[in-house]
């Protein structure tokens, strides 16, 4: 698999998702199996690169490469430049973002409402392969299937950014007009896949091993990426990808490692944040990890009390210690085959 020049350890992506892809999180994913990770996305405002949002956002300090960065706005002229300023910091592959369906980007005309105005969206991808290619980075696109049931523009609108340039294209298979909700469909990622020559990447509703083969086969997807799922299971791309080679189940993480993996995590996230701000956003991530498990909501209700950063690492080293004495496998509840069986 690769993008551009650069070939990547396996087809299996982490969704960018704001507010959780940091850096550490992207590591932590690649760590257990992900092939690529893109960053959150980065507002084409330049008034707003200074913002410590941004900056954090920007900062790829003693990350793997290749380093993508995805980037929002609605101007051609102001992305062509946020693509510059971000390859500037470091960023080898630049993302477009007409995937997201957030009111904040939707209401200024970016995101995933880009797919409603195709000669815009083809203009921005035009400026900002113009302003990465001399520069060698090649330019990927993240979509939708289109704007709504009744314009679902995938097929046309992938073409063109194809012929534009772009180096890798992935689909989420929902429209905007959907936003998360019902069952992602992947016929038209299958359509816009049997259309194009460059790779494309599925997306929507991968939650298991089993489900990921079932899209591949479904689309013919050249890689798939998983968002919400890799929320307190980091670890789903190595069963991935151990089940996409193998046929067989990985069996279930050792509670002790699990323990090791998010200890590390809460860490770097400390790092980057600092105590107060990091202890916050912390929850989050430690709420995913624990929420399947026995005890979890109890612990999860605990932790959101305590104030400081050693106050929290250590109540997570404690609860993962007594899980383990009690489950040496991390006691997580069967999987749902809901999707599968409609997917099939
Ligand atoms: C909390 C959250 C934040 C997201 N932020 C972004 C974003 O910044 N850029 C983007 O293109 N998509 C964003 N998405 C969409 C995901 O990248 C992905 O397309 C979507 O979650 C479907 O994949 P999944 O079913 O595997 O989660 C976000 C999704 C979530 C849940």
């Amino acid at each position: 698999m690769k993008i551009g020049p650069y070939v990547l350890p396996n087809a299996l992506f982490v969704a960018p998702m704001a507010g959780v892809t940091d850096r550490p999180f992207r590591q932590l994913c690649r760590r257990l199996g992900a092939g690529h990770a893109v960053s959150e996305m980065v507002t084409s405002k330049r008034e707003l690169w200074g913002t410590l949002k941004t900056s954090r956002r920007a900062d790829h300090a003693g990350e793997p490469g290749p380093i993508a960065v995805q980037i929002a706005g609605v101007d051609p002229a102001e992305m062509a430049d946020a693509a510059r300023y971000n390859i500037d910091r470091g960023a080898q592959i630049i993302d477009i973002n007409m995937g997201c369906p957030a009111k904040k980007v939707c209401n200024v005309w970016a995101g995933s409402a880009l797919m409603r105005n195709e000669a815009l969206a083809l203009r921005i991808v035009e400026a900002v392969v113009a302003a990465c290619a001399p520069r060698g980075v090649p330019v990927t696109l993240k979509m939708r299937t289109g704007w709504c049931d009744a314009e679902r523009n995938a097929l046309p609108l992938a073409r063109a950014a194809q012929d534009a340039g772009i180096a890798l294209l992935t689909i989420h298979g929902r429209t905007r007009e959907q936003g998360y909700k019902g069952q992602a469909e992947h016929d038209t990622v299958a359509a816009v896949k049997a259309a194009l020559t460059i790779p494309v990447v599925a997306n929507g509703d991968i939650d298991s091993p089993e489900q990921a083969l079932a899209v591949r086969r479904r689309t013919g997807a050249d890689a798939l990426m998983i968002g919400r799922a890799a929320q307190g299971r980091p670890w789903i791309f190595r069963e991935i990808a151990h089940f996409l080679a193998t046929g067989e189940r990985l069996p279930p993480p050792a509670t002790h490692e699990v323990r090791r993996w998010l200890l590390d995590h809460l860490q770097d996230h400390y790092a980057l944040y600092g105590e107060d701000s990091g202890v916050r956003s912390a929850r989050k991530h430690i709420g995913w990890a624990v929420q399947a498990l026995p005890g979890g909501a109890a612990f999860r209700a605990l932790m959101n009390t305590l104030p400081g950063a050693q106050a929290q690492w250590q109540a997570v080293a404690g609860f993962f210690d007594e899980l383990a004495d009690r489950h040496p496998l991390l006691p997580l509840p069967a999987a749902n085959d809901e999707r599968l069986r409609l997917l099939a």
